[in-house]
């Protein structure tokens, strides 16, 4: 059994999913560089890595996916032509969010075999060490990073950590679910998880938000995965494995600041307004529209 509590210094990003529900928006261009107010979603994700302090992000890509590795690259000649027009706190912007040299890697799921699958992609470049993995799907805004509060858990704790959410009971069966020991507590042992669970059969109300602190060993278990919920290879059901079959711990971890599924045209729209309303520079302007408008 693995408790290593060795720190968190690589953070997984699956990133090759289609967008189909946001066609035509995404048939030329990844759902990620979608912007929720003049960031694309995946860059709020790496920022909240970041905050945390993940020094690696390797991102799994597919096909059409070309431009999220330029969005974290440098531009050369967006760079020298914002210099020579004296566009300081521009180009500022640009070298605060550049991750650093070989701090990036990309590689491409080959096919859309699921969740699970996009991760056991990443174990070559992860090797041997636990991994903080993020679904770019899902906003987590709050004072502190999800991911940071996550981090503070797996110290104390050591092993796999879940963030997770209270969902009404009509749409559990919509995620992952855990049971835990102590409903109430910031932080919990998981008895059970279950993905997807159809209606009226979930252990609690608590869903997968969509963050993770995982053990290197999920690798081996999601080579071997075959196939579940919705015909895919699901992460849940090799962490199901790693808990049960390897005897590893998992501890849920509460998340409770607010959730934007950016999967969801309302999710993406509802995170757009509350990003912006947040904003000072924004807020008093864009609640003056909102007025006009509802
Ligand atoms: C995935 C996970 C699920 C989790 C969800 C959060 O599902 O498999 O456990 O609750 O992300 O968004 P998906 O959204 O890929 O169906």
């Amino acid at each position: 059994m693995s408790t290593s509590k060795r720190r968190i210094r690589k953070a997984v990003f699956p990133v090759a999913g289609l967008g189909t529900r946001f066609l035509p928006a995404t048939k030329a261009m990844p759902k990620e560089m979608l912007t929720v107010v003049d960031r694309p979603v995946i860059q709020h994700v790496v920022d909240e890595a970041r905050a945390a302090g993940i020094e690696h992000f390797i991102f799994i890509t597919g096909r059409n996916k070309g431009v999220i590795e330029d969005h974290f690259d440098s531009m050369f000649e967006l760079e020298q032509t914002l210099q020579q027009r004296g566009k300081m706190s521009e180009l500022e912007l640009l070298a605060r969010d550049l991750p650093g040299a070989g701090q990036t890697s990309f590689t491409r799921q080959q096919a859309p075999l699921g969740l699970g699958h996009a991760v056991w992609c990443a174990r070559e470049i992860v090797g041997d060490e636990p991994f903080a993995l993020l679904l770019p799907d899902m906003l987590h805004a709050a004072a502190k990073p999800c991911l940071a509060d996550m981090i503070e858990a797996y110290e104390a704790h050591g092993g796999n950590h879940i963030a997770v959410a209270p969902v009404p009971e009509d749409q559990t069966h919509q995620y992952g679910i855990v049971g835990v020991e102590d409903v109430k507590a910031k932080v919990s042992r998981i008895t059970k998880m279950v993905e997807k669970p159809p209606r009226g059969t979930a252990p609690s109300n608590l869903h997968i938000t969509g963050r993770y602190i995982l053990q290197p060993e999920i690798f081996d278990l999601l080579g071997k995965q075959t196939k579940g919920a919705g015909g895919e290879i699901q992460l849940t059901d090799s962490m199901i494995t790693l808990a049960e079959a390897a005897n590893q711990p998992f501890h849920a971890v509460r998340f409770d600041g607010q959730i934007y599924d950016c999967g969801s045209k309302i999710g993406f729209l509802t995170a757009n307004l509350a990003y912006a309303l947040a904003r000072e520079d924004l807020a008093p302007a864009l609640r003056a529209e909102l007025r006009k408008l509802v």
